[in-house]
């Protein structure tokens, strides 16, 4: 073998080794902010805070040691190398675990997290007992990843015996609805779940979840629920509720409203609860309605050469805000062309919340070129969809000849000449052939 064929064969060898190891093992390392309080510095409005580099290993269990074999970066202090275990492999979505090289990456934020008795109503007869055991005495973190293009959110707490590096997953909780779209008045889903590590004191002994909304720095209670007496603590929001069922057997706490109104848009923030941890998860809805047009009048008057006639055009029913209406004009040559926006009226909001709007066009037959008519038809653009709405104008009396009527009359002007020609030709020489012989006889 030469040595280049030796090389090569190295090459693809150590291709199939990576290639192995990639598919062997889905669960990805995270690359992920470490960001704490700087300690000392008190009494500041905003509490300065530190950010560092760290990496997070995934692994399902504590004893598949295929990741730490790998070098960490130089640019990564080692005591910022941390090695997960998530035996509910949650963290080993494929949306965290980006092809090699990609531009794109899950965005992952790790802090120190202190475990706390929470004073919330719902979430107080968790640590009735008010003993903390000796089992919150480790380290713990709080994690809050994105996975990439919006498939899913997770955050989870996790214990380290005392500096191991060796965290664990005690609780998760998980959205796979990072962004909702909904038609208004249809059923929405905000799909949030969590899992609590089975062997933990801290599991089996009750759970709470919350919903809270929140929209431009204004923020209410959705839903709450006790999960330790299985009683609805407070619900602020008609027709919200959850698959109670679910929520016990599987976890899930998935926020279910019977019809999407146009105030539902916003943020909504999943919250769960066990005795001294707390994890949550945002989802963002929003309620798009694309609008109904309609014009006035719905049928035009026979315009005259010269004159003005009015249309209007009027979007309602739509939400979000955000619409762009204009005017095209279809001429019998099948062409279209724009006429502009018209006069945008400002919007109007009705009960239900949705918006409308409308435009006015003035259409003057002697200055825009309409030619005999067409279609005249008004455009809403809208994060909805685009809606179109048209009318038939038929201009009579003169108007400017198009290439065709020219031609036609160049063409008929041809035939005329060429009849008089004739005509006059024929008449002449048939009265000459006349005129001759009488002329001799009058001679
Ligand atoms: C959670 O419950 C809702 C409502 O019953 C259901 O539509 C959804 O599929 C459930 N999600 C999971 C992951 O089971």
């Amino acid at each position: 073998m030469t040595y280049r064929s030796k090389s090569i064969y190295k090459l693809s060898l150590v291709a199939v080794i990576c290639f192995i190891k990639a598919s062997s093992s889905s669960c990805p390392v995270l690359e992920c902010w470490f960001v704490q309080e700087k300690a000392g510095r008190g009494g500041g409005l905003a509490a300065a805070t530190s950010q560092e580099k760290s990496l997070l290993h995934i692994r399902t269990d504590a004893y598949s040691h295929s990741a730490e074999s790998q070098q960490a970066p130089s640019d990564i202090n080692p005591d910022r190398v941390y090695f997960i275990t998530d035996p509910a492999a949650t963290l080993c979505h494929r949306s965290l675990n980006p092809p090699r090289g990609s531009v794109n990456k899950p965005h992952c934020e790790i802090n120190p997290f202190l475990p706390q008795p929470s004073t919330l109503k719902w979430v107080a007869p968790l640590t009735d007992s008010a003993l903390s055991p000796i089992y919150l005495q480790a380290d713990w973190f709080s994690t809050s990843i994105q996975g990439l293009n919006k498939q899913l959110a997770i955050s989870t707490i996790t214990r380290a015996p005392t500096a191991a590096q060796e965290p664990n997953v005690i609780l998760s909780v998980t959205s796979k609805t990072v962004s909702v779209q909904s038609r208004l008045g249809e059923p929405v889903l905000l799909d949030c779940g969590f899992w609590a590590d089975p062997p933990s004191p801290l599991s089996g002994s009750g759970f709470a979840v919350e919903w809270r909304y929140q929209f431009r720095g204004d923020g209410r209670l959705v839903l709450a629920y006790d999960g330790k007496t299985d009683r609805l603590a407070d619900t602020q929001e008609e027709g919200a509720t959850l698959d109670f069922e679910g929520l016990h057997r599987k976890g899930n706490a998935s926020l279910i409203l019977q019809e999407a109104k146009v105030r539902h848009s916003g943020m909504y923030i999943c919250t769960v609860y066990l005795p001294y941890l707390v994890a949550q998860v945002a989802v963002e809805l929003e309620v798009v309605e694309p609008p109904s047009l309609s014009i006035y009048p719905s049928a035009l008057p026979l315009a005259v050469h010269g004159q003005t006639l009015t249309v209007q055009c009027e979007a309602s029913g739509f939400a979000p805000l955000s619409l762009e209406l204009s005017w095209e004009f279809k001429g019998t040559d099948g062409k279209s062309r724009p006429l502009g926006s018209g006069s945008v009226t400002g919007h109007r909001q009705a009960w239900d919340g949705t918006y409308s709007q409308s435009t006015r066009l003035e259409l003057d037959t002697t200055k825009l070129d309409l030619g005999r008519g067409g279609e005249v038809t008004c455009v809403a653009v809208h994060l909805g969809g685009t809606r179109r709405a048209s009318v038939t104008l038929n201009v009579i009396g003169f108007s400017t000849p198009s290439i065709e009527d020219s031609m036609a009359m160049v063409g008929v002007a041809l035939v005329l000449y060429g009849l008089i020609k004739f005509v006059s030709w024929t008449f002449t020489s048939s009265g000459s052939d006349e005129a001759g012989p009488q002329e001799k006889k009058d001679k």
